[in-house]
């Protein structure tokens, strides 16, 4: 047979065009683009009905089998997902490509034994998808990144690496984040910055002082800890400052950034600006920020309306950094940014910690002992499990993060693409092309050429097809044991994932395999190489010298 599939009266889309076209796949690889393809030269044949075929999705920011300590010296949480359930889930909501965290702790002295260590872990249980690696540098040696970061790049293709402005464990300082900027920019490595100012959020955040006369009045002075009180400890200007900071050192050693879930709309601004006026910055934002914020409408689903009341640990499970902003207009800010070009990409941030597992949220509570008494969630809510029930906790220790790999497509497609906000091309480019060639991996991902695409494809429902419904946890494919979208109304969901020629999952069924997905060694950047090579120097600004 010529085609191993064909795909019949779909509309195609890519991040440019869209057209009626059938789509011929061979060997796991677009083969043809026609107006039309005989079914009779195929071996299987799926018929579209009119809705549109997407790339599959690239989430370039998950996180999985991974320790995270966010808190300043709190217990750390554990990833719900390993690649596995969170492969699952990622071709369950139509990702087909995903980039995961090696995480350097402060006590690992070699980046090279972290990766080996990691891909171990991603090795002992299998994909149901190809990924790849970002590395996390909590402690950038010199000697150290001169001599590993160009195995990492050479032997491993891992052309990223993301450093923080915050957490204790993780915090570089100014001197730090210029090391390693300049290393990075050397390989045409893409650096991605967590930006929050982490001394700012300790300080807001409070110490309990010995010579009580000297205490400051912080939230932990004034008992505002509950896990409803973390966006306080992070107000927008917290990211703000730290996003303005991480411009001018990057651009005094003309480093291009790109800065990962970006949450609030003054951050976003000053990215935009600095985008006008010609630096080369990137930016990253989540569905959270477009779909959380403090204090929720009284429209909104009902586990929303939970987030930041105070005295109640459920609104742990909204916990990530940075949070969401504080009302809707931030969320407009953050859905135009998504429209006029100041996010590049848009990824989940699959941070995925239970709500009721002693590794997970509730981390927040037993670490944080004293809260266990007396204190009783004014909530009476039969979701709230046996470890934390009846009780509050510290949002300090609470693991940060949400998860969302599965959710992250259906989300913008119905609120985005179905809602008027992004032209279906923009979706295709925000999830897939835009990310594949950001971290080097176009266009075998994020592209639907003839012969140098892989066949990674979502086929979404036809309109009016599919029942409108409301999400629950029950119908998602993670090991979390929540998700923030519960109640949300989806009225199109991914029919079928198509990754690498196979289908995986069709209407509501998995038929993917964990053994399928492939270790993916990524090229630099096709953004920040071009921008390296045509940066314009102000004095003003960039140490000229440097490179002379
Ligand atoms: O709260 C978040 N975003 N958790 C995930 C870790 C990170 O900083 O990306
Ligand atoms: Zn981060
Ligand atoms: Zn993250």
């Amino acid at each position: 047979m010529l085609y191993d599939l064909v795909i019949k009266n779909g509309t195609m889309v890519t991040s440019g065009d869209q057209g009626r076209l059938d789509i011929g796949i061979k060997d796991g690889v677009i083969a043809a683009l026609a107006p039309s393809i005989d079914p009779e030269l195929a071996t299987e044949v799926i018929d579209a009905q009119g809705g549109y075929v997407t790339p599959g999705g690239v989430d370039a920011h998950v996180h999985l089998a991974q320790e995270f300590n966010s808190g300043p010296s709190g217990g750390a949480g554990m990833c719900a997902d390993d690649f596995e359930s969170g492969s699952r889930s990622a071709i369950c909501g139509g990702t087909t490509t995903l980039i995961a965290f090696a995480m350097q702790n402060r006590g690992d002295s070699s980046l090279l034994q972290v990766v080996e260590d990691y891909h171990a872990e991603a090795m002992k249980t299998g994909s149901y998808c190809d990924w790849a690696y970002h590395v996390i540098i909590s402690r950038p040696d010199m000697q150290m990144l001169k001599a590993e970061l160009p195995v990492l790049v050479d032997q491993w293709g891992i052309t990223s690496v993301k450093l923080f402005m915050t957490y204790a464990a993780l915090q570089l300082s100014d001197y730090q984040l210029l090391d390693v900027m300049y290393e990075a920019r050397k390989l045409s490595i893409t650096t991605m910055i967590h930006a929050e100012n982490g001394d700012l959020i300790t300080w807001l955040t409070g110490r309990r002082l010995l010579l009580t006369h000297l205490t400051v009045e912080k939230l932990e002075e004034k008992g505002m800890i509950d896990p409803g009180y973390h966006a306080e400890s992070r107000p927008p200007i917290v990211e703000t400052e730290a996003t303005s900071r991480a411009i001018v050192l990057a651009e005094m050693i003309q480093n291009p950034i790109l800065f990962v879930h970006v949450g609030s709309a003054t951050a976003a601004k000053v990215i935009r600006d600095t985008q006008s006026r010609g630096y080369p910055v990137y930016a990253e934002t989540c569905p959270q920020y477009l779909h959380l914020t403090w204090e929720d409408l009284a429209s909104s689903p009902t586990a929303l309306k939970r987030f930041h009341s105070p005295q109640c640990f459920e609104n742990s499970k909204m916990i990530c950094s940075p949070p969401p902003g504080p009302g809707k207009s931030d969320q407009e800010a953050l859905w135009t940014g998504l429209r006029n070009g100041t996010f590049t990409i848009y990824s989940s941030d699959h941070c995925p910690f239970r709500y009721n597992d002693v590794r997970g949220k509730a981390v927040g509570v037993l670490e944080h002992a004293a809260s266990m008494a007396d204190v009783t969630c004014p909530i009476d809510n039969e979701h709230v499990q046996e470890i934390v029930h009846g009780k509050t906790g510290h949002f300090k220790y609470v693991p940060n993060g949400c998860p969302g790999v599965e959710t992250r497509l259906p989300l913008l497609f119905n609120y985005g693409v179905e809602r008027g906000r992004i032209t279906v091309e923009r979706f295709v480019e925000l999830t897939s092309t835009a990310p594949a060639k950001m971290y080097g991996l176009y266009p075998k991902k994020g592209a639907l050429l003839p012969g140098l695409s892989d066949a990674d494809l979502v086929i979404w429902y036809p309109p009016g097809r599919l029942d409108e419904f409301s999400l629950t946890n029950e119908h998602l494919h993670h090991d979390t044991d929540y998700t923030p979208y519960e109640g949300m109304r989806f009225g199109n969901w991914p029919r079928y994932t198509i990754s690498k020629g196979k289908v995986v999952w069709k209407e509501g069924a998995l038929l993917g395999s964990p053994a399928a997905g492939k270790y993916l060694k990524r090229a630099a950047s096709q953004f920040t190489k071009a921008a390296v090579e045509s940066i314009a120097s102000d004095p003003a600004r960039v140490a000229t010298w440097l490179y002379q």
